[in-house]
């Protein structure tokens, strides 16, 4: 049984710490700062709390931060100043390079970082959500965090890789829908949305039946999609190629900051009204 502390259980935070209880260790969340609605879904899961980050840095062996990316440097720094010298996992949507931030960081007190990033649903289910790990002893975390619905995968090529993996396929899936949501916003603008559903359902049937669910789908996150699409221009601008699909693909997704944690979600309609509004 290994001592770890989840940051953050928001929606993906708690399903990866039950996760870790169900593969038989002994997971604790620190209150410090969240709000009423991660403390209400912490005890539904049955997670146990501690009150401070500190408190939750000496119970832990391993730290684990799940939480907005836009502050996973931020959160890193607090654990940093508590001195913790454990392993520090960083499982969020951040590019290679503020992964690598992320683990001078930690280091500097004497951690041991590991770059992780998840792919899929909240892990309630087995065969829904993937856990990739990259850094040096990833192997030893692989076969003590398997053992829950979340599969655990070791890859190659230190921190920054698992962060990259999830930049590439990130940056298609919630790109894509920004691309597709704002391509119709312009459509409606432009009073030609009519004939472009029936243009797509002749040659992109695919496409119309996407709508609805993209704009479900992404309305209450978007507020937390705008500092993972910069993530990932800033990503692809390290490497040479262009930002700008995710640059648009953020302020896409920051139109839609109206709609955070909506339940239940905005329809179409609601999205490209935003949208529109903010043309
Ligand atoms: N949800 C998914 O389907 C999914 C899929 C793949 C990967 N992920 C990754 O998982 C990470 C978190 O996603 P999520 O779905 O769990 O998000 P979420 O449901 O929005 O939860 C975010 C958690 O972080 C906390 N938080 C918010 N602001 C914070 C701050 N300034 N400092 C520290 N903690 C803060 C929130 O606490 P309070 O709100 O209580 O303050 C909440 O507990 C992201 O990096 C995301 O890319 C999520």
């Amino acid at each position: 049984m290994t001592a770890i502390t989840v940051l953050h259980p928001g929606a993906m935070g708690v399903s990866v710490a039950a996760s870790f209880v169900a593969a038989g260790h002994d997971v604790r969340w620190v209150a410090q700062g969240r709000s009423a609605a991660t403390s209400q879904r912490a005890t539904a899961a049955g997670l146990r709390s501690v009150d401070q980050l500190t408190a939750g840095c000496e119970h832990a062996e391993l730290v684990v931060s799940v939480c907005p990316p836009s502050v996973a440097v931020d959160v890193a720094r607090a654990v940093a100043a508590t001195g913790f010298a454990g392993t520090y996992l960083d499982a969020n949507a951040i590019s290679p390079e503020t992964a690598t931030k992320v683990a001078s960081v930690v280091a500097a007190s004497g951690a041991t970082p590991v770059d992780g990033s998840i792919i899929g649903m909240p892990a309630h289910r087995a065969d829904t959500t993937r856990l990739y790990l990259s850094g040096s002893g990833v192997s030893e975390w692989v076969d003590k965090l398997t053992g829950g619905p979340l599969a655990v995968i070791g890859i190659d090529g230190g921190i920054g890789a698992a962060s990259a993996l999830k930049m590439a396929y990130a940056g298609w899936t919630k790109g894509s829908s920004a691309l597709l949501l704002a391509l119709f916003a312009y459509a409606a603008e432009m009073g030609v949305d009519g004939p472009l559903l029936d243009e797509w359902s002749r040659s992109q049937p695919k496409l119309s039946g996407q709508l609805e669910a993209r704009a479900a789908g992404t309305g209450p996150k978007a507020w937390r999609f705008v500092g993972e699409m910069e993530e990932i221009a800033s990503a692809l601008r390290a490497v040479g190629l262009s930002g700008g699909f995710h640059d648009g693909a953020a302020a896409t997704y920051a139109a839609l900051d109206r709609f955070k944690d909506a339940s239940p979600p905005p329809d179409l309609t609601a999205v490209v009204e935003a949208l529109r509004s903010r043309a």
